[in-house]
């Protein structure tokens, strides 16, 4: 029976959901910001090593790689789910709020991680209990540092995508409620590129601006500069925002200084319009110059490409989660987020697709992701597990034999 394995599936969740719920707490309790995850590591090393799970620690002790079967030879099939927090203070008044002033879960990584926990051990046992409808070859993920878009090239240079060849992940959604899903075909995120400038002019007295190059008027030129022109070469119906996060110069309110450091952004969605504004932001710089005096330095780095839901991965995901949550709960996302995810590193190396999690308890009191008070309806961990292991297994069916046929509404 096709169905069994379903089922068998959502028992197996069913029975680990209090464990989820204090896994999520504890690592919520217990945050870890980017690159320094070496305890959240090490609790979900061993306790999916307690399951019999093939576990290895990602590099310098941070991540943990799950393969099953160990050794075997063929294609697997991954899922990801990211592990870091932020530097955040915690404000919830709940009993598993922060423990660590400063640091926090704001970005449900803490989700992410117990629902790949979930799917992993529900996948184990499945198989355990001889339920598993072909044979299952996977890998798990849990990946540090994604918030600084650097965990993910680890984990691939680790050999995380080693004979992948489907990889899947999801990210909580605070504005969908709890009992949904959202699922996209094409871009879901958009590229980002770190933009870094330095400014340097000649300092002065700040009574006697025309015996210096007056770095902060450059600044202040440059950032209005590129917040009218980039959007103005730019057709108005492709999609670009570029902006400066931080602005750093100067020390005395009346010395003119020597260097000014911007950094920010630049997200587009397709890469032709992210190649022309990379190239007409240096051409505004140097153009700034040429009125200023001072000297500008542009460099881009630490991009990270969109995400890029291949259609048939994203037809897997989007059947399992109508399965669990029901179609009428299994939204199609209208268009693409500006923010960035490195998923994306993982899909330069395999096709695969991200699906949204909702995790809204009351809608009328959301909050927001990358925010103090940020919070997730803990009924959406097994939701978020039960998807994945069932896209995990349905990716696993194979191609060729007897394949069993089932019935499919095309996405618009
Ligand atoms: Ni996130």
């Amino acid at each position: 029976m096709a169905s069994d394995w379903h089922t068998a599936l959502d028992e197996i969740v069913r029975d680990l959901e209090p464990r989820l719920i204090e896994l999520r707490r504890h690592l919520h309790a217990h945050p870890e910001p980017s690159g320094e995850e070496l305890q959240t590591s090490l609790r979900l090393y061993q306790m999916l090593g307690d399951e019999g799970l093939a576990v290895r620690m990602g590099p310098e002790g941070c991540g943990v790689l799950v393969d099953e079967p160990r050794d075997a030879k063929g294609a697997r099939v991954a899922f990801r789910g990211d592990i870091d927090a932020l530097l955040i203070q915690d404000e919830k008044l709940v009993s598993y709020h922060s423990t660590r002033a400063g640091v926090m879960h704001a970005c449900g990584h803490d989700a992410h991680a117990t629902c790949a926990y979930g799917a992993a051990v529900a996948l184990r046992r499945l198989v355990q209990q001889n339920l598993a409808p072909w044979p299952l070859t996977w890998r798990a993920i849990l990946q540090p540092a994604e918030e600084t878009a650097s965990g993910a090239r680890q984990m691939v240079a680790a050999g995380a995508m080693d004979r992948v060849e489907r990889i899947f992940a999801l990210h909580v959604e605070p504005k969908l409620p709890v009992g949904t899903v959202g699922v996209r075909s094409g871009p879901m995120t958009a590229n980002c590129d770190l933009l870094k400038i330095a400014i340097h002019g000649r300092g002065g007295h700040g009574a006697r601006p025309h015996e210096s190059r007056d770095p902060i008027a450059a600044a202040a030129t440059l950032i209005s500069t590129l917040y009218q022109y980039v959007p103005r070469a730019t057709d108005s119906l492709e999609a670009v925002v570029v902006s400066i996060g931080r602005v750093c110069g100067g020390s005395n309110p009346n010395v003119i200084p020597e260097h000014v450091e911007l950094e920010g952004t630049v997200r587009t969605l397709e890469s032709s319009v992210r190649l022309s504004t990379i190239d007409h932001i240096q051409q505004l710089a140097r153009g700034v110059e040429e009125i200023t005096g001072a000297k500008i330095e542009v460099q881009f780095s630490g991009s990270i490409p969109a995400v890029f839901n291949d259609a048939d991965a994203t037809e897997t995901l989007r059947t399992a989660a109508a399965e669990v949550v029901g179609p009428q709960h299994c939204h199609l996302i209208a268009r693409p987020s500006m923010g960035s995810e490195d998923f994306a590193c993982y899909l330069e190396h395999a096709p695969g697709a991200m699906f949204r999690l909702g995790t809204a308890g009351d809608l009328s009191a959301i909050t927001p992701l990358h925010t103090s008070r940020f919070d997730v309806d803990e009924k959406a961990l097994t939701i978020g597990a039960r998807v994945l292991a069932r896209a995990v297994v349905a990716a696993c069916e194979p191609k060729d034999g007897n394949r069993v046929e089932r019935t499919r509404t095309p996405l618009p």
